[in-house]
């Protein structure tokens, strides 16, 4: 075979493979176990000093769960003003942007490479293992009066933001929620639909 022939080959496949979104299963969340509510409630803390450390797959999914899972065929962890269910996470980490499915558990890549400082302002945002992007869409909320969507899109994104306080202070990680954010830098990065607003968005990693 004509060895021009065999690199061209071994570069489109290089190509190709380099191009593919590399999508993360993540493994079932462990729904048992973990430190008493007291306790977590006692720990429960803002973390705006993070270590290098990544976080498991297992902490990801976790962490997911415990801020917008499902704990019923169609009900999840958190309330929901008139059940909209309004929210998507958008998870920033070392390796890339993801869309978390949260019906298989899924983070499917949007963009590689590490993007995390556009999810915040300030500087330990780059630092933190993990940061997710919390984004309602109104077109969910239809049900709500045009003027309440906003505060009940917030009102819901309090609850998801505690539950994850919660799950970090039960595995011993720091995170914090935070409204100082680039709101139009981060539509254009997730490619959000005029209907699609970001709330908030939350740190999380190991604590120095
Ligand atoms: C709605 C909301 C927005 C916040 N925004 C930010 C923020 O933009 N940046 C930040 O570093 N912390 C932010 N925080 C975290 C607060 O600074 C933190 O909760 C406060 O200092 C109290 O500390 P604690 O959470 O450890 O009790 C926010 C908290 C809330 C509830």
């Amino acid at each position: 075979m004509d060895k021009r022939f065999i690199y061209n080959t071994f570069i489109l496949c290089f190509l190709a493979m380099t191009s593919i979104a590399q999508n993360i299963q993540l493994p079932a969340p462990q729904k048992d176990g973990g430190k008493s509510i007291s306790y977590c409630l006692q720990n429960r803390k803002s973390t705006k000093e993070y270590s290098a450390k990544k976080l498991s797959d297992q902490q990801i999914s976790n962490i997911l769960w415990a801020a917008y899972g499902f704990n019923r065929a169609d009900k999840r962890t958190v309330p929901s003003a008139m059940n909209c269910q309004e929210f998507t996470l958008y998870v920033f980490l070392p390796t890339g942007i993801y869309r978390w499915n949260d019906k298989t558990n899924e983070l499917v890549q949007l963009a590689k490479g590490d993007h995390r400082n556009v999810a915040g302002k300030q500087d330990y945002v780059a630092l933190a293992a993990m940061n997710i992007v919390y984004v309602a869409d109104y077109l969910k909320m239809e049900s709500i009066d045009a003027n309440s969507r906003s505060n009940m899109a917030y009102a819901d994104c309090g609850f998801i933001a505690q539950n994850v306080y919660l799950q970090c202070a039960s595995e011993n990680l720091g995170c914090v929620i935070r409204g100082y954010v680039d709101k139009d830098l981060l539509t254009k990065t997730l490619n959000l639909k005029s209907t699609e607003h970001v709330i908030l968005s939350q740190s999380v990693g190991g604590m120095k």
